[in-house]
């Protein structure tokens, strides 16, 4: 039975309320996000309401995340909602500070996974994932989580936070759930929101591409640039900008010469002014290619540490 959600601004009333949860022996489960919450981000409730005993999730929109010219002014923010989803979907604790709540003008750590967040997203959004990995350590001490939930549509963030928590021992371990999708594939996504109605039916064309990419490595293709260029094709028939179309390394994001093992095909573009992200994971042997929701290997999690 759920007592209801609180909801709380400040670190020590997290700790405390955490405490308190860890007092009636409950293991805690982590849900971060900037909120305009939609199904990806409920089903990360979920999952985390269904694996542990109390639930948290975080409402920040993380300033040091945003390039000076993206959307940080105008990301939709909607904090009655979101609390309202939260409590219906039984989450007991949400964190939702201010910006002087997490951050201080003498602040001077950074943390850069290095290596990881040079590719894809990286290499258009520069300081971004440093951004988002300070934000996550800081909310993985605030909250000491047993278990935090991340949604594969953001895959790089994913394996980012992964190194992350197993570089800096956060004895955290770091859940990964599927892409959670429109009926006709466009993957759910706050951003979703700025698209007129006609950009938002050709925005699908951003899985049509991933879904092709797959059926040419399931028709034997092993070569990425053929592969890739089928994806730039229906990304740009469809009008998008394209940002990259790649298929890297699922451990390490560096792209591949050859499709074999785990790959991830990645693409993003801008759709009008909106930028959309998409991914699938493909696990290549031989002549078989099997889709997964993307997986880390053993040893690179914490518990192979402990
Ligand atoms: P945000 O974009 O709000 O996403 C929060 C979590 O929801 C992320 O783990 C993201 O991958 C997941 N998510 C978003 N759309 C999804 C979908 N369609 N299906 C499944 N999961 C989905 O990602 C962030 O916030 C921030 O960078 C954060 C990690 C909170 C740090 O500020």
């Amino acid at each position: 039975m759920s007592s209801g959600l609180k909801i709380v601004q400040k670190a020590a009333d997290v700790r405390s309320a955490v405490l308190e949860a860890r007092l009636q022996g409950k293991s805690i489960g982590f849900v971060p996000t900037i909120g305009a919450l939609h199904e990806g981000h409920e089903s990360l409730v979920r999952s985390a309401r269904e694996c542990t005993g109390y639930v948290v999730s975080s409402i920040f929109v993380n300033p040091k995340q945003f390039g000076p010219k993206e959307d940080y002014t105008r990301y939709p923010r909607d904090q009655t909602a979101d609390a309202a989803a939260l409590e219906r979907l039984g989450c007991d604790l949400l964190f939702a500070p201010g910006e002087r709540d997490l951050y201080t003008s003498s602040d001077r750590t950074r943390i850069s996974v290095h290596g990881l967040d040079e590719f894809l997203c990286g290499s258009t959004r520069p300081g971004h994932f440093q951004g988002v990995v300070l934000v996550v350590a800081k909310l993985f001490n605030i909250v000491q989580p047993d278990e935090a939930y991340f949604g594969q549509k953001d895959a790089q963030q994913a394996v980012i936070i992964q190194r992350l928590t197993a570089d800096l021992d956060f004895p955290v371990r770091i859940v990964i759930e599927p892409t959670v999708r429109e009926p006709e594939g466009l993957a759910m996504s706050s951003r979703n929101e700025h698209l007129s109605t006609g950009e938002r039916k050709r925005a699908v064309a951003l899985y049509e591409a991933l879904s092709e990419a797959k059926r040419v490595i399931e028709a034997g293709e092993r070569k990425p640039a053929a592969v890739k260029q089928s994806m730039l094709n229906r990304m740009t028939r469809a009008g998008f900008d394209i940002d990259y179309a790649e298929l890297v390394d699922g451990s390490n994001l560096r792209p591949v010469k050859n499709i074999d093992g785990l790959i991830l095909i990645a693409v993003a573009g801008w759709m009008g002014g909106t930028r959309l992200i998409d991914n699938i994971a493909v696990r290549v042997a031989g002549t078989g290619v099997e889709e997964i929701v993307l997986e880390f290997p053993e040893w690179s999690r914490y518990e192979w540490k402990r």
